[in-house]
């Protein structure tokens, strides 16, 4: 039974159209943050009504690309007839799972916090997702390459092992960048635990108690010394390597790699404009936004 009749899963039309304004649109709504420089969500998040707690919310809107990928690749492929796919759909669709159960799942729960999000950057986001896996997902189900035959003049062996390696490369760097902001908080709780500790043996019963919740500081590790967003840089790698491996025809992968940059480009050079507001230009000043010797 379909989510949406003719859309979810789409029909090669309704496909085509989706793909073409998610190719036009997208990079407009993302070129917004250029001028609109309100964002509620994450460092510049402020108190509301209309907020949501950090990690519900994070599920929420990053849940439904990988199950809308994952319902697309399980019912479209019947509608048409197809009974079996090649490995090259099956592990890129399992390359958007993994990186999606991490993305939306475990990253929420392993946070030490989240700010709140407010709901229409919720609901953006989660625009983001369903157009993007479904746009991916017909692509890998009915409406790209599906016998082995087409693949050869999609994606020889060596650049779809190349893809994979680039994918992969990315994705550890993202997670190795993330858990660098995790690990700040961390750090302020064991410091304010062991304040705790020593005042509770001195008998002193006003034990300060500062939340770790927004607590932040200048990242070092890795690629922080270089820049402020190498987590955003990685994840763009990612994207990358997906798109070499799918075939650099491959419209969907192209889209989601271009709609990202034009998502995180202008986070990013907000954000260090965050950073030299919040603890100066002799600190932060050296460091890039997010493309070393670029922005
Ligand atoms: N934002 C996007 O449009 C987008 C799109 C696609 C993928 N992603 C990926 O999703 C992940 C998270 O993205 P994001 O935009 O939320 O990144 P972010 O603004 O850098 O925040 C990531 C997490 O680290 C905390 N944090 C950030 N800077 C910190 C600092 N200087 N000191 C201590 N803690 C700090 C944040 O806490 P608070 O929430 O409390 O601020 C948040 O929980 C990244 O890996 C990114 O590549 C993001």
């Amino acid at each position: 039974m379909p989510i949406i009749q003719d859309w979810i899963p789409p029909t090669r039309e309704n496909y085509e159209t989706l793909l073409f304004g998610w190719q036009i649109a997208y990079p407009i709504i993302g070129s917004l943050q250029w001028v609109i420089k309100w964002y509620g969500m994450g460092k510049t998040s402020e108190a509301s009504p209309l907020n949501i707690p950090g990690r519900i919310a994070w599920m929420a809107m990053e849940c439904p690309g990988f199950l809308t990928l994952l319902y697309i690749m399980r019912t479209l492929p019947a509608e048409h007839g197809i009974t079996d796919l090649p490995w090259q759909n099956l592990v890129l669709a399992g390359l958007f799972v993994i990186h999606y159960l991490n993305r939306a799942v475990i990253f929420p729960l392993i946070q030490p916090s989240m700010a709140p999000i407010h709901i229409s950057v919720a609901a953006m986001a989660m625009g983001f997702q369903v157009c993007n896996a479904t746009s991916i997902a017909s692509w890998l189900a009915a409406y790209g390459p599906v016998t082995a035959e087409a693949w050869k003049s999609q994606s020889s062996i060596p650049q779809f092992a190349l893809g994979l390696l680039v994918f992969y490369a990315g994705l550890a760097g993202n997670y190795f960048h993330d858990e660098e902001l995790r690990e700040i908080r961390r750090r302020e709780q064991r410091r304010q635990d062991k304040i705790r500790a020593e005042q509770g043996k001195n008998g002193d019963s006003d034990v300060a108690q500062a939340p770790i919740t927004k607590h932040y500081a200048i990242p070092e590790a890795g690629l922080f010394r270089y820049m402020l967003f190498p987590h955003y840089f990685c994840e763009w790698i990612e994207w990358l390597g997906f798109w070499i491996a799918a075939g650099l025809t491959c419209t969907p992968a192209r889209a989601f790699f271009i709609n990202e940059v034009f998502s995180m480009l202008p986070r990013a050079v907000n954000g260090k404009a965050w950073y030299i507001a919040k603890f100066g230009e002799d600190k932060v000043g050296k460091k890039w936004a997010v493309i070393p010797g670029v922005i």
